[in-house]
């Protein structure tokens, strides 16, 4: 009973399909789908299909040892397929996202094998950027510790200053946009709106860690630091600077003050 329960089970199916292979590549890159053939002979025939949905478009097959590529059927597959004469395989040369979809092998032998490939080719993903969008006082300049940047009272470990960044790229197919403060995920964006790029904003009351955002989508992602000097600089610096300045110019006028006394009373004295 049983027996015969498998039986008609094979001639309804009468194939072996593997599970689908889900795939992600670069765009650009040269990929090889494997037909899981060892060894080639002569009366065995592969036939590879493609569609974006279904995968009934005839685009490469090996017969009788020889190779046909059929890339005429998706125009935009024209000079990119190639096949291994040795395993059936197929390489997809410099891939695009318009080849993103379904690719079936069929190895037609004694019996007809099947595998299937649910390939997703994603974009390369923009190097982030890091903006400046504003420095916010948190304490009076006057309770401002300047050698340490923290304010003086009521907290003292509150900064003088919250820096505020943002940080943007560009959006694309499940592209995620991170801050990252040391290795520790702060917050994160993304959007299905591909049209809009994405941007992240993030208050920076720490000097002391490294901060760094990523642009990522399931197979390349792009990190920039941030640099406090360019993007954080401290107010309580340009204070220091400042000041330096001020008395440099003061240096300057006593110095031409005590030249001009010293003038005049050696004028004075001759005269
Ligand atoms: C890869 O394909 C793209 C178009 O999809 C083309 O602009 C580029 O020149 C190709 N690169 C190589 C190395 O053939
Ligand atoms: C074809 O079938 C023969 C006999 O069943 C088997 O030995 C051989 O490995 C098969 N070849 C391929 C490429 O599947
Ligand atoms: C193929 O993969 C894509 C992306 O992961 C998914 O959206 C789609 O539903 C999959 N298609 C099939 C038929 O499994
Ligand atoms: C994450 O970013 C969103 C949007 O910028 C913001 O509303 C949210 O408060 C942020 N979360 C954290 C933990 O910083
Ligand atoms: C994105 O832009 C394309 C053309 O630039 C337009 O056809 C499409 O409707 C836009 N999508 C959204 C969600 O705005
Ligand atoms: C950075 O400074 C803050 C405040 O002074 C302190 O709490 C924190 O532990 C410091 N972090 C590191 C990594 O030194
Ligand atoms: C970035 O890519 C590397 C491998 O190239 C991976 O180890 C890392 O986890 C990725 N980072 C993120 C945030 O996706």
């Amino acid at each position: 009973m049983f027996t015969s329960v498998f039986l008609i089970l094979c001639g309804v199916f009468g194939v072996k399909t593997d599970v689908m292979k889900t795939v992600f590549v670069t765009e650009g890159d040269d990929v090889t789908l494997h037909a899981g053939v060892s060894v080639m002979k002569e009366d065995v025939q592969i036939l590879w299909m493609f569609g974006r949905k279904n995968p009934d478009t005839l685009i490469t097959e090996i017969y009788k040892l020889k190779i046909f590529i059929f890339d005429s059927h998706v125009s935009v597959m024209k000079g990119k397929l190639q096949m291994d004469s040795q395993t059936g395989s197929l390489i997809i040369r410099n891939i695009s996202s318009v080849l993103s979809g379904l690719y079936k092998v069929q190895i037609i032998n004694t019996t007809t094998k099947y595998r299937r490939f649910n390939l997703t080719v994603y974009a390369r993903v923009s190097l982030p950027v890091i903006e400046r969008s504003s420095v916010v006082s948190v304490c009076q300049t006057s309770d401002c510790q300047k050698n340490t940047a923290f304010c003086i009272d009521p907290d003292k470990s509150l900064p003088c200053e919250v820096c505020a960044v943002m940080c943007s790229a560009d959006n694309g197919a499940d592209v995620s946009l991170s801050w990252f403060k040391n290795n520790e995920r702060l917050n994160q964006t993304s959007s299905p709106d591909l049209n809009i790029s994405l941007s992240l904003s993030l208050e920076i009351k720490e000097r002391n860690n490294t901060y760094y955002c990523v642009a990522a989508n399931p197979v390349n992602n792009l990190t920039t630091q941030l640099n406090f000097q360019e993007q954080c600089p401290q107010h309580t610096d340009l204070v220091h600077s400042c000041n330096f300045t001020e008395a440099v110019i003061r240096l300057v006028i006593s110095a031409l003050v005590c030249v001009a006394t010293v003038a005049i009373l050696v004028y004075d004295f001759r005269s």
